[in-house]
C-alpha cells in the first residue's frame, strides 16, 4: 500500500492520499489471498497529441514513453520487492475512443500503439501488459502474428468497436455538463481536457473566431468526457477487479492518479503523449513542450525518428575530439555513449574525451562507453584512468581485477566472490591522516575515492550479475516524510566489521555535500549479517535518528526509481561518480567467468 502511495500524485492535504488507496485495500487483499500478482489497469497511451509543432515530437512514442513504461514497470518490480507474486499493469489504450473527435487516424492510433508495444518488448517491461478495446468488447483480437493481417483486421474493426462501445456502454441520462458540475473527477478531466484540446486543436480551429474557438474546444471536450465515461464503464464491467489507476487527477479515490513520468511532487504534469522529454545535463528528465525547449536545447534523433532534447552543451559535443558519438538516456539514471552509426572499424577507447565523461559523470552516473575498441588493454585502460583523475591505487596492483576468487573462508574479501553484496560506496576503509586546523593533532579521516572506473572483460549470464547504482538526487527526491535531507544532515553512524576488513569506523556523517554540485550526498554502508554472507559482516548503528531510518534507507536505495540495475556488455567502460553514486551487486553463478576491472581516480 505505501508502494502504490509513493507513486500516486500526492497532491491533496494531507491524509487524502492514504484515503484513496485505502480504497483500493479490499482489492489487494484477494490477491494475496489467492497469492496472485496484484493487477492493476491504466486506461492511456492513445496517441501522440496532432500538435507536432510546439508540443510532441511525431506521431510515435519517444522518450517519453520509454520513460513513462519504465516507470510503471519499475512500480510492479517494487511491489515485487515485498510481494513475490509481484504486481502487472495493464495498459488499455483509449486511442480508438476519442480519435475521430480530434481528426486521428485509426491507423495513427496502431502505429502508436504497436511501437509501444515493441518498446516494451524490446527493453523486456514484462510486467507492463496490454489490453486492446477488442478485448474489454469480449472480442478476440486478430491471433494473426502477421503484422499486415494484424493491421487490416484492426483497421476494419475499429470504427464497428468505437460504435459498439457506445451502444453497449453509453448511459442516455449521462449529461456531461451536468457531470462536470456536480462530480469533481469528471469536473478535474474536463478542465484536463480543455488545457490539452487549447494547443492540440490550435491549427484546426485557427481561423475561426475567438468565442468559435473555444465552443468548438468545450464542445470537443464534452464529448470526451461523454467517450471516456463509456470506456470507464467497459473498464469496470471486464476489469473491476483491477485497482484502477489514472492519469487524471481524482478526488473520490476510486482511481488511484499517477504520473507517468516523474514530476514534481503533488504535480500529475504533463503526459508522455502530449509532450516531449528534456534532458538536462544535471540529469534530470524533464516532461516539456516542444516550443519551451526548441531554442535552449538540441533534437536528439534515435533510428532516424526525433526521440527527445538535450540541453546545449559542450559536454555533449564530441565532434571537437573527433569522434561522433550518439548519447542514450537511461531509466532511472546512466548514460551510455556508443559511436555514432557507420563507423567501418570501432574507435578505440583512446579517442573518449575523459575530461568530458568527468563531468558528466558528476549529474549522470553511470556513464557507460558501449561499442570501443582497446578495452582489454592494460596499458591503456591505466591512460585512461589517469586522464580522468588522479589514480588512487590500494596496494601494488593500480588495476583491481573484480571477479570470484572461489575461496569461501571468512578472510576471503567478498567483492571477489560470487555473493550478492550491501549497499555501499568505495574507501569506507580507505584512510589518510590529516593534521586538523583547530587542534594542530593528526588526525585519520576517510578518504574516499572520487570516481570508480571499470571496464567488463567478461560478463555473468543474462538476467545475473548486475551492478546496482543508486543515486543521491533520486534518493533524497524520493526520500518520504517524515525524512528529508536536512533532517538526515543531522544524524551519524558507526560501522563495526569483521573478517577481511576487521575494521570500526565512528561518527560518520550520513550526508555530505558534493564538491562540485553542492548537492546532498549519502553515505552510506547498508548493514550484513551473518545469513547474508559467509564473508564479512557488518553492524551499523545511526545516531541522532531513530532506527527506523535504517530500513528506510536499505528501502529506497534498492527503490527502481532510485536504483539502476545495470547489465554489463563485454566491453563497457563505466565511470560512476563515488560521491553521488551509492553501489552494489546481485549475486551470480558460481562457475562464470564475469570479470571487471576497476582503478579508483581522485
Ligand atoms: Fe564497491
Amino acid at each position: 500500500m505505501h508502494i502504490l502511495e509513493s507513486y500516486s500524485v500526492n497532491c491533496k492535504p494531507s491524509g487524502t492520499v492514504a484515503e484513496d488507496v485505502a480504497t483500493f485495500l479490499p482489492t489487494i487483499v484477494s490477491y494475496i489471498e489467492r497469492q496472485e500478482p496484484v493487477r492493476m489497469v491504466l486506461p492511456a497511451f492513445p496517441f501522440k497529441s496532432p500538435n507536432a509543432h510546439d508540443k510532441a515530437l511525431g506521431a510515435l512514442p519517444d522518450l517519453a514513453e520509454e520513460l513513462a513504461l519504465y516507470h510503471l514497470n519499475g512500480l510492479c518490480q517494487n511491489i515485487g520487492r515485498v510481494y513475490e507474486p509481484g504486481a502487472e499493469v495493464h495498459i488499455t489504450s483509449d486511442g480508438l475512443v476519442y480519435n475521430d473527435l480530434m481528426g486521428v487516424l485509426d491507423e495513427t492510433v496502431w502505429e502508436y500503439g504497436e511501437t509501444l508495444r515493441k518498446m516494451a518488448v524490446e527493453r523486456k517491461l514484462r510486467h507492463v501488459r496490454f489490453i486492446r478495446l477488442a478485448e474489454l468488447l469480449d472480442h478476440h483480437p486478430c491471433s494473426s502474428r502477421d503484422p499486415e493481417s494484424a493491421k487490416a483486421f484492426y483497421l476494419a474493426h475499429a470504427p464497428c468497436l468505437r460504435r459498439e462501445l457506445m451502444i453497449r456502454f453509453g448511459d442516455p441520462s449521462f449529461s456531461p455538463d451536468t457531470a462536470i458540475k456536480t462530480d469533481m473527477d469528471v469536473c478535474l478531466t474536463y478542465r484536463g481536457y480543455i488545457k490539452f484540446l487549447t494547443k492540440d486543436l490550435a491549427q484546426k480551429v485557427a481561423s475561426k473566431s475567438k468565442r468559435a474557438r473555444a465552443e468548438e474546444i468545450a464542445q470537443t471536450a464534452r464529448s470526451m468526457i461523454v467517450r471516456g465515461q463509456m470506456f470507464a464503464a467497459a473498464i469496470r464491467a471486464q476489469r473491476g477487479d483491477y485497482v484502477r489507476l489514472s492519469i487524471h487527477e481524482s478526488a473520490k479515490g476510486r482511481k488511484l492518479s499517477v504520473p507517468l513520468i516523474p514530476q514534481k511532487p503533488g504535480s500529475i504534469g504533463h503526459t508522455p503523449w502530449h509532450s516531449c522529454v528534456a534532458v538536462g545535463v544535471d540529469g534530470s528528465y524533464r516532461a516539456t513542450h516542444v516550443d519551451q525547449v526548441r531554442d535552449t536545447h538540441d533534437l536528439v534523433y534515435k533510428d532516424g525518428q526525433p526521440y527527445y532534447y538535450r540541453e546545449r552543451s559542450e559536454l555533449f559535443d564530441w565532434a571537437a575530439d573527433g569522434i561522433e558519438v550518439e548519447f542514450e538516456p537511461l531509466y532511472p539514471c546512466g548514460l551510455i555513449i556508443r559511436p555514432a552509426g557507420g563507423a567501418s572499424q570501432p574507435p578505440s577507447i583512446r579517442s573518449i574525451p575523459m575530461r568530458k565523461i568527468r563531468q558528466l559523470s558528476c549529474h549522470m552516473s553511470p556513464v557507460v562507453c558501449r561499442g570501443f575498441a582497446d578495452t582489454g588493454t592494460e596499458d591503456m585502460f591505466v591512460d585512461k584512468a589517469a586522464e580522468l583523475g588522479k589514480v588512487a591505487a590500494w596496494s601494488q596492483d593500480i588495476i583491481v581485477k573484480v571477479r570470484d576468487s572461489g575461496r569461501q573462508d571468512k578472510k576471503n574479501n567478498n567483492v571477489k566472490s560470487n555473493e550478492a553484496m550491501p549497499m555501499h560506496f568505495d574507501g569506507m576503509f580507505r584512510f589518510e591522516h590529516k593534521v586538523d586546523p583547530k587542534t594542530g593533532e593528526t588526525v585519520r579521516v576517510q578518504n574516499i575515492p572520487r570516481y570508480q572506473f571499470f571496464t567488463c572483460r567478461a560478463t555473468a549470464p543474462e538476467d545475473d550479475g548486475y551492478t546496482l547504482f543508486a543515486n543521491s538526487r533520486l534518493f533524497f527526491r524520493h526520500l518520504p516524510l517524515p525524512w528529508s535531507a536536512e533532517r538526515l544532515q543531522q544524524a551519524t553512524w558507526s560501522m563495526e566489521n569483521d573478517g577481511f576488513w576487521d575494521a570500526k569506523v565512528y561518527n560518520l556523517p550520513l550526508v555530505i555535500a558534493h564538491p562540485v554540485s553542492g548537492l546532498p550526498c549519502l553515505r552510506w554502508h547498508q548493514p550484513w549479517g551473518a545469513q547474508q554472507t559467509k564473508f564479512s559482516t557488518c553492524d551499523v548503528t545511526i545516531h541522532n535518528a531513530n532506527a527506523g531510518l535504517i530500513p528506510q534507507i536499505d528501502d529506497l536505495t534498492y527503490d527502481y526509481r532510485v536504483c539502476k540495475r545495470f547489465a554489463w556488455h563485454v566491453g563497457d567502460v563505466l565511470v560512476s561518480d563515488n560521491i553521488s553514486m551509492l553501489h552494489t551487486r546481485t549475486a551470480y553463478t558460481s562457475d562464470c567467468d564475469r570479470e571487471l576491472w576497476r582503478i579508483h581516480c581522485d
